[in-house]
């Protein structure tokens, strides 16, 4: 949450390219950004518009998810110090800033802002009236609690200062430019370089490169690493959305994870395999769409005979016993979820051994894991997770397939592209859903997990109350609310025959029926949209992203801001 930008260059730079930077970080919050540059502040609500005449040879940038205080322009990054030598950017929580606040106000700071954020660089300007920048820092850094990434520009130095503790922050080594960011996306077209922050380090970065310290001002060695981050070609957007874009690049993604785990990915992928043929218990850990997986995860190892549990990362400690017979298993697009860090620090803390699939390589989760998987579903941009979901869920079907799980994961690809082909019908049931307030999508067995996707995708992208629960529990309450015309979405898996059942019993009662099936008879009706496959693995793979499709159409008949939708950001890095 909230994405911060920092270029040192050898020669001078449009100031403007800091906003083209940190747009490609916009999916991290939306609620206002800013830029510094050494002589201009410019901070604005909304989203990023790339403008601007200035030149520098550094620049700090910001685009915000509101934590503490409102939208506003004063509550924008970058913050200023009282005489203005400080000028910072921070992503995370300050924990004690309103301890920090009292003494510098004390001390005659005045504060402009109602942000957390703003006592950083009052604290690094009240450190400098004493000390050079050098000793500020150490001092800064015993002195904050909570969690940040902040970059700091001092004036009369061309340096820009980066401290880490806990949310993400990365160095990419550019020709003849250093760019710090929160994450890897900012510069993953200008490099495949990058430095990864771990907890309390920090660097100063100038025109001749970066040199790296210890929170005690220690000097470290931190060498570049080369990653590798999967591009789609095709279209950049489709119909003007990512969403879309995403969703018709799940069946690439797809042929790209399959090839790996036969191939570069093949000896990581057995060691997890032995791994959890080892482990007495096996815990998934993970949130929203990622979570949806892990059930889905969860499913088809219980089918084999392998019992796993899976929990919603916030709540682990409360409902996990770990000790050091558990392996967790933490599934995360970003990488870098606050909860999921959380649970694996919680995990380790007890003994449990922890393995990572994540999408964005070099994660933090990803290097707090002694084994990890990449889902290979290249950069996702659009808020609502699709193709990456679709890429955890044919992992884990592969991780099931290994346990004896029957599926013929090969087809997935050409069965996605024979769902795509049937937009149409999918639309026109969106279109038809997007005229209710509420929708209930119903599932059993494996299309449960589907359905608790589904659900979250059309709240989050078309604002339309979802629900998305077990057939059988709605004769237990919710049934209730059906009303004449409620739309209900019913994912039937042809092996059940209950979840018809579930089906009829809220017709009775007046719903407007929509079904997503691989039944054979079933699916010719007009509500109906035939999923083509007899294998019921891949069935839910091929539901969810019919799940997509209707989400999709459905905010795009109500005109949402699809790509990002109000309160949500993409990564979720504060608790
Ligand atoms: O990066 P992660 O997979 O750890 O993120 C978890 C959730 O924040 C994420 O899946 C969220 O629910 C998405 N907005 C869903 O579309």
């Amino acid at each position: 949450m909230c994405g911060i930008v920092g270029i040192v260059s050898k020669t001078p730079y449009p100031s403007r390219v800091l906003l083209d930077r940190l747009k490609r970080l916009e999916y991290r919050g939306y609620d206002s950004y800013g830029l510094y540059d050494g002589r201009t502040l410019l901070r604005r609500i909304g989203g990023i518009r790339v403008e601007g005449g200035g030149r520098t040879t550094a620049g700090i940038a910001h685009t915000r998810w509101a934590t503490h205080g409102g939208v506003s322009e004063r509550n924008a990054h970058p913050h200023l110090s009282c005489d203005g030598r400080v000028a910072v950017v921070h992503n995370g929580i300050i924990e004690n800033y309103e301890e920090l606040r009292r003494g510098l106000l004390r001390k005659g700071h005045r504060f402009t802002s109602e942000t957390d954020s703003e006592v950083i660089a009052h604290h690094l300007e009240d450190g400098l009236r004493r000390r050079p920048v050098e000793a500020a820092l150490p001092r800064l850094f015993r002195e904050l609690k909570g969690t940040f990434a902040v970059l700091a520009m001092v004036r009369g130095r061309d340096e820009i200062f980066a401290l880490k503790r806990d949310s993400p922050l990365v160095l990419g080594a550019a020709e003849g430019r250093t760019i710090l960011a929160s994450d890897i996306y900012a510069f993953s077209d200008w490099t495949d370089r990058a430095v990864f922050f771990e907890n309390d380090e920090m660097a100063a970065v100038g025109p001749s490169g970066a040199r790296f310290f210890d929170a005690t001002g220690r000097p470290i060695r931190k060498p570049a690493r080369t990653f590798r981050w999967e591009q789609d070609r095709g279209p950049r957007r489709t119909a003007g959305h990512y969403m879309l874009k995403e969703i018709l690049e799940e069946p690439a993604a797809v042929g790209r994870l399959l090839f790996s785990l036969g191939g570069d990915q093949k000896p990581a992928f057995d060691r997890l395999v032995r791994l959890i043929r080892r482990t007495r218990k096996v815990i998934f850990a993970s949130c929203g769409t990622s979570y949806h997986a892990t059930l889905l995860g969860a499913y088809y190892l219980h089918r084999t005979g392998r019992e796993v549990q899976t929990l919603i990362a916030s709540e682990f400690r409360h409902f996990a016993k770990v000790d050091a017979e558990t392996l967790v298993v933490a599934v995360s697009q970003s990488g870098e979820t606050m909860d999921v860090i959380d649970a694996l620090k919680y995990a380790r803390a007890n003994g449990g051994r922890i393995a990572a699939i994540v999408n964005v390589p070099h994660s933090t989760i990803q290097r707090m894991s002694e084994l990890s998987l990449n889902i290979l579903a290249g950069p996702e941009v659009c808020v609502a997770s699709t193709k990456a979901f679709v890429n955890q869920a044919v992992l884990l079907l592969a991780l099931a397939r290994a346990f004896g799980f029957p599926v013929r994961l090969e087809t997935i690809p050409d069965r996605l592209r024979a769902l795509f082909r049937q937009r149409a019908r999918l639309r026109a049931m969106a279109v038809r859903i997007a005229r209710s307030r509420d929708v209930y999508i119903i599932g059993r067995g494996l299309t449960y997990p589907v359905a608790r996707e589904t659900a979250l995708k059309i709240k989050e992208t078309s604002y339309i109350h979802a629900e998305g629960m077990m057939g059988g529990e709605l004769k237990h309450g919710t049934i209730a609310l059906i009303e004449k015309g409620t739309p209900v979405l019913s994912l039937i898996n042809a092996g059940d025959p209950d979840i018809i059942s579930n089906t009829k019993e809220v017709e009775a009662r007046g719903a407007e029926i929509f079904v997503l099936t691989n039944h054979p008879t079933l699916g010719g009706d007009r509500n109906a949209v035939h999923l083509k496959t007899a294998n019921d693995g891949k069935f839910g793979i091929l539901a969810a992203a019919a799940g997509q499709l209707i989400a999709y159409y459905a905010a795009a008949a109500l005109g949402r801001p699809i790509d990002k939708p109000r309160n949500l950001a993409k990564s979720v890095t504060v608790k």
